[in-house]
């Protein structure tokens, strides 16, 4: 039986670490991190997003500006409230929630954020300065990924790291972060072959694939560590469940150590977001 990683537990000691931290600022700096959240729609699954991320702002002591926007609006408003919100001093990061609906282009949106408050890391700028090895800003997802992995592991060094999607939001990134710290990075994806074989291998095993229980048991080598970022909703006996890429029962005898969906990943997103919020406003502020 492999260990449960416990994320929900890491993510409240880490939350309450910055609460304590925006105390200090707000005290001694006179200062409060404001975060801001825009969100374009009426998509359920965003509205839970997005309403956890302006409360646990809140509880941490953080000013949450909440922008909610009609699935239709022209993308010139959108531009509009991100230039007002950059020149905004009470704003310290501004997050889009994604997907936009397609009149948006998602990519003009990312890119009118400040790279000084763009705390979803997922500016160009960014992007490269995470690819670079550099300080830049790193995407919430990966960065928690990372933290439950050196907490489970300490030194990644030398690790055979798989990281299973490819995407702008977890994969990419997931897989800089990795070789930052020194692992061999594997990015495998829906077309590459052999696919079991590949996580076969893996030290690591990060499954951001999108696919409900994709990976089963005997992809994974005995005593792997396996992170699970899926977030898949299905219906059984009635009722909605959330279970994420790896098929639970079996990895569960396979692995040394696995997230569980949810409680693992999702809690640690929200964190580093907090995280990246509080650093944003202390490079803001100096
Ligand atoms: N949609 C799914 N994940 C994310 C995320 O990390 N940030 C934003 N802005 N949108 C998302």
């Amino acid at each position: 039986m492999s260990t449960l990683i416990d994320g929900k537990a890491q993510a409240t000691r880490l939350r309450e670490e910055i609460g304590r931290q925006v105390s200090r600022l707000r005290q001694h700096e006179l200062v409060t991190p404001g975060l801001a959240v825009i969100l374009v729609g009426e998509d359920p699954a965003s509205q839970v997003y997005v309403r956890n991320k302006a409360t646990q702002a809140r509880e941490a002591g953080m000013s949450s500006f909440e922008y909610r926007l009609a699935d239709s609006v022209p993308q010139t408003k959108l531009l509009d409230l991100i230039e007002r919100l950059n020149r905004d001093p009470e704003v310290h990061g501004i997050l889009v929630q994604l997907p936009l609906p397609p009149q948006v282009d998602e990519s003009r949106v990312i890119q009118a954020i400040h790279p000084d408050k763009d705390i979803d890391g997922f500016h160009p700028i960014n992007v490269g300065n995470i690819a670079t090895g550099g300080h830049g800003m790193a995407p919430c997802t990966p960065l928690g990924c990372l933290m439950l992995l050196k907490h489970q592991l300490g030194d990644l060094s030398g690790k055979h790291a798989v990281v299973l999607g490819r995407s702008n939001i977890v994969g990419k990134p997931m897989a800089s972060l990795l070789l930052q710290k020194h692992c061999t990075v594997t990015v495998a994806h829906s077309r590459t072959r052999q696919l079991e074989e590949v996580c076969c291998q893996a030290d690591i095993l990060v499954a951001a694939a999108g696919r409900t229980r994709l990976v089963k048991g005997d992809w994974i080598k005995p005593g792997a560590t396996v992170i699970d970022v899926g977030i898949n909703r299905i219906e059984a006996d009635g009722r909605m469940r959330l279970v994420g890429d790896v098929d639970f029962d079996s990895a569960r005898e396979v692995a040394g150590a696995l997230t569980p969906v949810p409680g693992g990943v999702g809690p640690m997103t929200i964190a580093c977001l907090l995280l990246n919020t509080l650093e944003a406003t202390c490079r803001q502020h100096r």
